[in-house]
């Protein structure tokens, strides 16, 4: 199954939005590619720069609007991170079959994008509307 991206998953913000499109291509291409350890490598090469810049984008654009959930938050991307290292720690160490970590990955961002963009990332994008509908009025 691949992913669609749709408007009603929008954060509020264009940089934001945009990198969770990136995570979908990053599925979707995962979801069909001809798994090979060159090919897994790459992928996690990708995850490694994309959780970098996407989760400074949200961080920034939390505190910007103090979002009081702030911490938990970290705590879940923190947890990602661990996982990214962990796996690509192990890949580079005991480099198994690539259809084995190439599927662990994938169920690993489909749980990600269910549990985490559907829910943390929503209620922190819905915060900031709120509050930006708010300043807008006191103006
Ligand atoms: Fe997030």
């Amino acid at each position: 199954m691949s992913l669609k991206w749709t408007d009603d998953l929008s954060v509020g913000d264009k940089n934001i939005d945009k990198d969770h499109q990136e995570l979908f291509e990053l599925v979707n291409d995962l979801t069909n590619a001809r798994m090979s350890h060159d090919y897994i490598n790459a992928i996690l090469e990708r995850l490694k720069r994309y959780t970098v810049e996407h989760f400074s984008h949200e961080e920034v654009y939390m505190r910007k609007y103090n979002y009081p959930d702030l911490e938990a938050h970290l705590k879940e991307h923190a947890a990602f991170v661990e996982w990214l290292n962990t796996i690509r720690s192990m890949y580079a160490r005991f480099p198994q079959s690539p259809f084995i970590v190439g599927d662990s990955v994938n169920s690993y961002l489909n749980r990600w994008w269910r549990e985490h963009i559907l829910q943390e990332d929503m209620k922190y994008g819905q915060f900031i509307l709120d509050k930006k509908h708010q300043q807008e009025e006191k103006h």
